[in-house]
């Protein structure tokens, strides 16, 4: 069955690696998804949003990832390390109803919260979801995003004095960080980036990754968790475009920077946005090519491929799980 996240982070620790959180709403997504993780034996969380809730039904995404493990079976994963994760619960009441239903992780976001709110929201879902053998991510600082109508126009990073308090005081099984990311497509403005001469392509500042060291002088060994971690495949943006897409200044985190961050503490990283590119610009160009195509399987189909071939990349070439399970 599904598993939590407490043994697949202690390994990734010691490992060396990161296990790679791939949000889901529909089938095709998750076939590619479990695809993915299954030719490569690497251990997956599948991440469900408030939103995928909303758009798919809950009850329908569970079985959905319960069989998904007897899928990973079918495909020669012998033990499939498969984890179902709810992506940025806001309440207890989303925590405590996924945790009712068969999820075997929970994130609790109070990061938006004043300290002391968060601690004691944080707290309240940890003690609910341990007795029932469900691990909890939580989050401290506030991700930047050009696309946030509040206030963080300007991340907050995390604070590392914060981060032994509000462990010790939530019992969390992993920390959410700031360092930097933000969620989207658009993680950076052309004012905050340099244009790379040879490409003309916008290259973005840097993460603060003495931030991410002093939170592990802090925490030694404790599983770090990194959102936003979308790259932004400019090849897809270009092919998005190509067929008449309309995304401008489109960027995301370079992979070499993810692969840095894989190596240290951060053993969880979230993608999201990458899987909406390579999905929208394979159906897009079915669409542009193939005007006369209009069976789905036609362009949901080879976004299938795409989404696999993504995914395979970044387990293999960015968060290094390949192997490990
Ligand atoms: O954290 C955001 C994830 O990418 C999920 O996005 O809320 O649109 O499903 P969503
Ligand atoms: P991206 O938007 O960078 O894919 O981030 C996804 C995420 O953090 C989900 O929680
Ligand atoms: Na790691
Ligand atoms: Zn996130």
């Amino acid at each position: 069955g599904l598993v939590n996240t407490r043994e697949m982070f202690a390994k990734a620790i010691k490992g060396g690696y990161a296990v790679p959180a791939f949000n889901f709403n529909n089938m095709e997504q998750l076939q590619a998804i479990v695809m993915a993780a299954a030719e490569t034996k690497s251990p997956v969380i599948l991440q469900v949003s408030k939103g995928a809730r909303n758009y798919a039904n809950q009850t329908l995404l569970r079985y959905m990832a319960e069989g998904a493990v007897e899928y990973a079976k079918e495909l020669g994963w012998a033990k499939p390390q498969i984890v179902l994760h709810l992506d940025h619960g806001d309440s207890f009441e989303l925590c405590k109803s996924c945790v009712d239903m068969g999820f075997s992780s929970v994130m609790i976001d109070g990061s938006a919260l004043p300290y002391d709110e968060n601690v004691a929201l944080t707290k309240r879902v940890v003690e609910y979801a341990h007795q029932h053998d469900v691990t909890v991510e939580g989050e401290l600082g506030v991700l930047a995003g050009v696309e946030d109508e509040v206030a963080s126009e300007v991340s907050h990073y995390t604070k590392p004095e914060e981060v032994v308090d509000f462990v010790t005081k939530t019992g969390v099984d992993s920390l959410a960080i700031s360092i930097g990311t933000s969620h989207g497509a658009y993680k950076f403005t052309p004012e905050q980036c340099t244009v790379d001469p040879k490409t003309g392509r916008l290259v973005p500042p840097p993460l603060a990754f003495d931030v991410l060291a002093a939170i592990e002088k802090e925490l030694p060994g404790f599983p770090i968790v990194l959102h936003g971690s979308s790259s932004v495949p400019q090849e897809e943006v270009e092919t998005i475009n190509k067929y008449g897409g309309a995304l401008k200044a489109a960027v995301g985190i370079p992979e070499e920077e993810l692969r840095q961050a894989a190596k240290s503490a951060v053993c969880k990283i979230n993608i999201d946005s990458d899987s909406r590119l390579a999905m929208t610009a394979a159906i897009r160009e079915v669409f542009a090519t193939k005007p006369a195509e209009f069976d789905p399987r036609k362009y949901l189909g080879p976004a299938r491929d795409n989404m696999k071939k993504l995914y395979i990349h970044k387990i293999k070439e960015v968060l290094g799980s390949d192997g490990k399970a």
